[in-house]
Formats: C-alpha cells, structure tokens, sequence
C-alpha cells in the first residue's frame, strides 16, 4: 500500500511505495533533506516519528541512542511507512540551513553534449553526500589549475551524483584541460555549495526561466527541482544562445514539455551582423519575444542566468512590462 507521509514543520506532503525508503521519497518529492551514507551509519538523516507505524527496510540505527530512541528519533535511510505517518523532519528553507562544505570527488562521466560544451559527471565518496538546494554553484579544484565556480546542472534529489556543463573558451585553461587533459577518476575538490539562485517555493506565480548558453545548468537544476516538488503553476524556459547548436540539450528540453502540462520550450539563437554580435541579436530578439509572449508580467516570477552584459537590455524590457523588480532573480555567479 502506498503511504502517504506529512512532515513538520514544513507541512509538506509526499508518498512512499512499499519497502521504499523514507529518504528516498522524500528525496524523490524534492524535499531538502541532510543525509550522508544512505545506510545507517553517519546519523545525519535521524527523524522524529509523530503518529503512524514505521517499517525497518534494514535494521541499522546503531547510531541512536536509547534515549533517542525512546523518543521517536529513527533514522530516514532505514525505515519505510507501514501506515500513513506524521513526521518531524529537519528541512533546509533557505540557503543559510545549508552549511559549506568540502569533499573530494571523483569523475565518473564525460559526456561531449556538443562541439564546445562538456558535461563533468562526478561522484562522491561512498557514504558523503553533498547537501545543496537547486541553483547554487560550487567551487570545483582541479591540481594545477585555478579554481572555478560552477554552477550544478543536476537536481539536488541526488547528492552523489553531480553535473556540471562546462564551455570551451579560448585561452582559459580550465576549459582546456576539460577538453584535452581530464579523465575518468581523476580528483575533483569541491567547497560549497554558494549563491542564492534559488527556487521560492512559497510563491505560486507562473514562471519564466531565461538561460543564456551554458547558464541552463542552474535552471535546469531548478526546473528537475520543479518537477520533484510538482508544482502547479506554468513554466517558460526561454534557452537564448549565438547559434542555434548552442541548446546542446534541446531534446532533453523537449521531453519536458511532453511530460509536463503546463511547459513551454523556446529556443531563441542569434547571428552574426555589421554592428551586432551574435549574442547581442539573440538577446534582443530574446527580448521582443518574451514582452510579445507575456504583453503583462506583473504576477510573473523570472529567472535569469547569463552573463550580466547581455541580461541588462532583457531585464529592462521584463520590468517595463509590469514585472516587480523583487521578482526578478538573477544568478551572478562569475564562470570564467
Ligand atoms: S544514517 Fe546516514 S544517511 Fe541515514
């Protein structure tokens, strides 16, 4: 029997199948939840039981203590609902409940997504997670190299797993060796996560994702965030890029659309000309087709993330179309 599941003090909801772990679920219904090893061990999952009937899905919770037990702490990874269940659950709300952290990863997958564009897949060490709320970015380490900031591509459901795209550019040497140098198992500090590009998930106003080129990283972190929580409200994503190779996961994109009720996809690509650059044509055709899409964005929420530059003209044309400059969020996270 599936379980239905309420959580405190959030009041969020969500449903476990039989045998299905509690974390797991939560997870699964986006919920921000610290855990670590994901097998009993390291405690950080530990929860209160307030009504319903528990089930052990492996008996582990060494790591309680008789007092904890007693009362009602459990630890999420180990238990499953054997009825419905009322929950006390340590949630992140904001990105100050999410401390900073440091862990050594390793690369697990690269994946060319088009001629300039890598995907960095990376995972952490067995029973370390990294806790980070969709949209953030982190400081990836490479031996040898500056450090960079990234944001994560991946939906925070999955903490050992992490995505990163990364753009070819001219002369910057972290792109370089990407390209040419890193490969599978090589190491991968990472210290974070940082920024506050975040979903409000209190709101419940239509929104619009505006991404410049490899700026969909965060937003498609957002948008895997969004689809996890099952938000109601409709979604936009405008991908802006100089060409139109440059959506180098249209398809994915796509798929969403077709999942999804209420989703619209919108590719918007630029070209050279006498006294623009491709980028700057893109931006202002951007422009004119969301202020043609959306003639009143006053109960709009918008997400923006590009290069700061090339969003100046766009976020003008958003707030004169009736936007509140409170609900435009702008990630300014410095890639290169
Ligand atoms: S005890 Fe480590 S995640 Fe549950």
């Amino acid at each position: 029997m599936t379980a239905k599941v309420r959580v405190l003090p959030s009041g969020h909801e969500f449903t476990v199948e039989p045998g299905e772990s509690l974390l797991d679920g939560a997870l699964r219904a986006g919920l921000s939840i610290h855990y670590n090893c994901n097998s009993g061990s390291c405690g950080d999952c530990r929860a209160r039981r307030l009504s319903g009937e528990l089930g052990e899905t492996r008996h582990h919770d060494f790591v309680l203590s008789e007092r904890e037990r007693a009362d009602g702490y459990f630890l999420l990874c180990r238990a499953t609902a054997v009825s419905d269940l009322v929950l006390e659950v340590a949630e992140a709300r904001s990105v100050a409940d999410v401390p900073q952290q440091q862990l050594s990863t390793q690369v697990s997958k690269l994946v060319r997504l088009n001629d300039d564009v890598m995907e960095v897949q990376v995972r952490t060490p067995r029973s370390k997670t990294l806790w980070f709320l969709a949209g953030q970015h982190v400081r990836l380490g490479i031996a040898g190299l500056a450090p960079r900031n990234k944001s994560i591509a991946s939906c925070p459901c999955n903490g050992m797993v992490l995505q990163f795209h990364v753009r070819r550019v001219a002369n910057d040497p972290f792109s370089e060796h990407v390209f040419s140098k890193l490969k599978l198992r090589d190491t991968v500090e990472i210290e974070g996560p940082f920024g506050d590009f975040v979903l409000d998930e209190t709101a419940e106003r239509p929104i619009i994702f505006i991404a410049f080129e490899t700026g969909f990283a965060p937003i498609k972190s957002l948008i895997e965030h969004a689809i996890s929580l099952d938000i109601a409200q409709p979604i936009w994503l405008y991908w802006v890029a100089r060409q139109a190779q440059d959506h180098y996961l249209a398809n994915y994109c796509r798929a969403w659309h077709d999942a999804l009720d209420a989703f619209e996809f919108i590719e918007i690509s630029g070209e050279e000309a006498d006294t623009m650059t491709a980028a700057e044509v893109a931006m202002v055709r951007a422009a004119a087709r969301i202020c043609a899409d959306h003639p009143d964005l006053r109960g709009f929420d918008v997400y923006v993330n590009g290069p700061d530059t090339l969003f100046a003209e766009i976020s003008a044309a958003l707030l004169a179309q009736g936007l509140p400059p409170e609900r435009l969020f702008i990630d300014r996270v410095q890639r290169f």
